[in-house]
């Protein structure tokens, strides 16, 4: 019966392409673009710049282990607060294997986002440009069934996805975002608009339209989705310096920069705070550091020292929020002044009243 069911659809499908091929996105049309759901790709602040709160992700990809718990809990037990009072937080894109969803939940209720990173996380990156729409469901939607289902996070909650080592599907796997109410993607690295552009970063925006970004990794999409976001992975300049002209070298993940001459955490915060300072004295972009969880091991703890060195100093900072990318986007969505930022509800931990029921529901760890 299913069987019957997809094959006429399928067929449908076909034709249908066949006789209606998908348009090209077009560019840009600011004036038929607004917010909340619509915003053309540009590197235009919504505020001037020095009363925009600075926004900064802090993201982990795949498994939440107890091994990266001995990690994230020196960043989240507390001691790092937003200037609002609240703890900093992160967002989670979670893989299934190795995964303990018990520790999921327990992030959610902390407030954290938990997002989707397939269930298979196949690192042939070939497999992930071919799969077609219904393979992206499978992995993306299958993988935020399982989190509902296993770490009981509210599946309307889980909105975004990245794309496993940032390999993304272009239009298949876009359409599949919006055919299955996904809110935003967090998986296209931009050099252009980062790096040591990144004083005019790239602001976060829907593919209603043709997005200007720089394709780093083919496939990028070239149709429109109205009302599915892209939140770019702003790329750092790293430490090295192949050119001996002083200039770095692109990375995406924090674990990927590299040239630091010896394992002092100090060079990591140097680099961090190198690129960071770009946007913060510029226009304001939101701020990632994006890392694979399993990065943060044996022998790389120097790395993750610097990583908290630096974590330490941005709560130091008055007009610095530490926020999931999701809160992030509500912000970009309906911005606020800095003056507003403090009392602005996605910015403040929104569900402390889970806490109370996770007692019940949060197996003892
Ligand atoms: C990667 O996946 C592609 C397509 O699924 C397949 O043809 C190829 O053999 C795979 N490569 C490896 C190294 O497994
Ligand atoms: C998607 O790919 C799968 C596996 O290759 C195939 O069975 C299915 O027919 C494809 N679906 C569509 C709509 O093309
Ligand atoms: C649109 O993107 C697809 C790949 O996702 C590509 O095959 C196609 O050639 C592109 N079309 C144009 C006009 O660039």
């Amino acid at each position: 019966m299913w069987h019957t069911c997809s094959l006429t659809i399928v067929t449908l499908l076909g034709l249908l392409v066949i006789v209606q091929p998908q348009e090209l996105a077009k560019p840009c049309d600011v004036t038929h673009c607004d917010l909340p759901d619509c915003r053309c790709s540009n590197t235009i602040p919504p505020l001037e710049e020095k009363k925009i709160p600075q926004i900064v992700h802090l993201t982990f990809n795949e498994a939440v282990t107890s091994t990266s718990e001995r990690f994230f809990e020196q960043l989240f037990t507390g001691e790092y607060k937003n200037p609002n009072g609240c703890n900093i937080r992160g967002t989670h894109y979670v893989s299934h294997e190795y995964s303990d969803y018990s520790l999921v939940h327990t992030y959610w209720s902390r407030g954290h986002e938990i997002g989707s990173i397939s269930i298979s996380h196949e690192n042939n990156v070939t497999y992930w440009q071919l799969i077609n729409e219904t393979g992206w469901a499978l992995e993306m939607d299958g993988m935020r069934d399982i989190l509902s289902g296993m770490a009981n996070v509210p599946i309307d909650e889980i909105q975004g996805i990245r794309s496993p080592d940032l390999q993304n599907g272009g239009n298949a796997q876009f359409k599949m975002m919006k055919d299955y109410g996904f809110l935003y993607d967090s998986s296209l690295p931009t050099e252009e608009f980062a790096f040591v552009n990144m004083d005019r970063a790239l602001w976060p925006y829907t593919f209603d339209y043709l997005s200007i970004q720089d394709c780093q990794i083919e496939p990028c999409l070239n149709q429109s989705f109205p009302g599915i976001w892209e939140y770019p992975i702003l790329m750092l300049e790293d430490s090295r310096d192949t050119f001996g002209n002083g200039q770095g070298e692109p990375c995406s993940f924090f674990g990927a920069c590299q040239g630091y001459p010896d394992p002092d955490p100090k060079h990591i915060f140097v680099m961090l705070k190198k690129n960071f300072d770009r946007v913060y004295n510029g226009n304001r972009a939101p701020f990632g550091l994006h890392a694979q969880t399993a990065f943060f091991v044996e022998p790389q703890t120097w790395m993750f020292d610097g990583y908290v060195m630096f974590v330490q100093y941005l709560a130091a900072l008055e007009d610095v929020y530490i926020v999931p990318v999701i809160d992030g986007l509500k912000f970009v969505q309906n911005p606020v002044a800095l003056e507003e930022a403090a009392t602005y509800e996605p910015f403040d931990m929104q569900r402390t009243v889970f806490l109370l029921l996770c007692k019940v529901v949060v197996r003892n760890i």
